[in-house]
C-alpha cells in the first residue's frame, strides 16, 4: 500500500538500482523541491552524492547559512559551497531591464555549477527536484520560470548526464511530507515560494549592494515579525520590495533623500490570480516602525493593496 515511509524505502531502492557505487551530481538551493531530493538522496547513497550550493548574493538573510548547516553540518552531506557573490553582482551591475537581470542571472548560475561540475571526476549522474507539477505541461508562467531556472539542463552537451529524479510522481505536499519524513526541519519543508533570481526581482532596477542590502534587512525583519504574528503560517508569500528612486524625508532634524520599502503579502492558490493578505495596521505599524529603525538608507514603508491581476506577485 501507498504510504510515505514505503514511497521513500522504493525509490532508495530504485535510486541505489540505477547508480550503484558511483556519483551524483546535485544543484542544492536549499529551495524545497531540491532540500528533498538532496536528503532523499542522501539516505540512499551517502557520499556519493555531491551537492553544490551557489550563493548568488541574491538570498535571503541567513538562508546559504541554514542549507550549509542542515546539509552539511547536521546530515553529513557531501557539500561544496560557493560563494559568487561578487561575481554575480559585478554581471548585474548598471543592468535595469528585468528581462536582462533575469537572464543573467539564469545563465550565470549554469556558469558557475558547470565549472564545479568540471573540477570534479567520475560524475555520472546529475539528481534534480523535478515534482509531477513539473511534468505535466501545466503552461503556468510559474512552472517555466522554475524550469528556466532550477533545472540545470542547459549545461554545454559535453556535460551531459543521466538524471535521477526520484519526485518526479509527488505533488508538492506530497514533497513536503516527504521532507518531514526524512527529518528535514519544518521551516525549510514549509518555506514559501522564492523566485529563483532571489533578491534581484525585488530589488528594482539596477542592483545596487546598498538596496540589495536594504530589501534583505526589511525582508528578515518582516518574516520574523510575520512568524510572531502567526502569519507565516497562514500567507502564502510575503516580502519586500525596494524600488530604484528616492523620495524626501526628514532624520535627526535634517533632510533626508532616501529608499522607500514596499511590503507585500498575497494568498493565491496556483500563483496565476492572487489577493492581498489583510494584515492588521498595528503589526504593519510595528514591522513600519522596525524597518525605519533598523534598515539603513530607507525613509518609508509602504503596503501593496493590489491583486494579480491587475499586478503580479512579484514586481518585476
Ligand atoms: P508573478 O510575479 O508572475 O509570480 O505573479 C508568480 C509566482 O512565481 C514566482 N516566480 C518565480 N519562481 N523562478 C521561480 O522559481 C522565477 O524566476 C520566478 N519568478 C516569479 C513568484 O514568486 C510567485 O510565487
Amino acid at each position: 500500500n501507498w504510504n510515505m515511509p514505503n514511497f521513500i524505502n522504493d525509490q532508495i531502492e530504485l535510486i541505489r538500482r540505477q547508480v550503484g557505487d558511483r556519483k551524483v551530481l546535485l544543484a542544492l538551493s536549499g529551495g524545497v523541491d531540491s532540500s528533498v531530493v538532496a536528503a532523499l538522496l542522501l539516505k540512499a547513497i551517502g557520499n556519493n552524492l555531491v551537492c553544490v550550493h551557489v550563493n548568488h548574493g541574491l538570498m535571503r538573510k541567513g538562508e546559504s547559512e541554514a542549507v550549509v548547516e542542515v546539509f552539511k553540518h547536521q546530515m553529513k552531506a557531501n557539500l561544496i559551497y560557493v560563494d559568487a557573490t561578487d561575481r554575480f553582482l559585478n554581471k548585474l551591475a548598471g543592468v535595469a531591464d528585468p528581462e536582462q537581470k533575469r537572464k543573467i542571472i539564469g545563465g550565470e548560475f549554469i556558469r558557475v555549477f558547470e565549472e564545479e561540475a568540471r573540477k570534479l571526476d567520475g560524475i555520472d549522474f546529475l539528481g534534480q527536484g523535478t515534482i509531477y507539477p513539473d511534468i505535466v505541461e501545466s503552461g503556468t508562467k510559474t512552472a517555466k520560470m522554475v524550469k528556466s531556472h532550477h533545472n540545470v539542463g542547459g549545461l554545454p552537451d559535453d556535460l551531459k548526464f543521466e538524471l535521477v529524479e526520484p519526485l518526479r510522481q509527488l505533488f508538492k505536499d506530497e514533497v513536503r511530507a516527504c521532507g518531514l519524513e526524512l527529518g528535514l526541519p519544518y521551516e525549510m519543508v514549509y518555506r514559501q515560494p522564492f523566485p529563483g533570481p532571489g533578491l534581484g526581482v525585488r530589488c528594482l532596477g539596477a542592483i545596487t549592494r546598498d538596496r540589495l542590502e536594504a530589501v534583505r534587512e526589511a525582508d528578515a525583519i518582516l518574516r520574523e515579525e510575520f512568524q510572531l504574528a502567526g502569519l507565516d503560517k497562514k500567507v502564502w508569500q510575503y516580502f519586500t520590495v525596494v524600488p530604484d528612486f528616492k523620495s524626501v524625508g526628514v532624520r535627526d532634524n535634517a533632510r533626508s533623500f532616501e529608499w522607500p520599502v514596499i511590503i507585500r503579502a498575497v494568498n493565491t492558490v496556483d500563483a496565476m490570480t492572487a489577493t492581498i493578505e489583510p494584515v492588521d495596521w498595528p503589526i504593519l505599524m510595528k514591522i513600519t516602525d522596525r524597518i525605519l529603525k533598523e534598515v539603513p538608507h530607507v525613509n518609508r514603508v509602504c503596503y501593496d493593496m493590489s491583486p494579480k491581476p491587475n499586478a503580479t506577485i512579484e514586481w518585476e
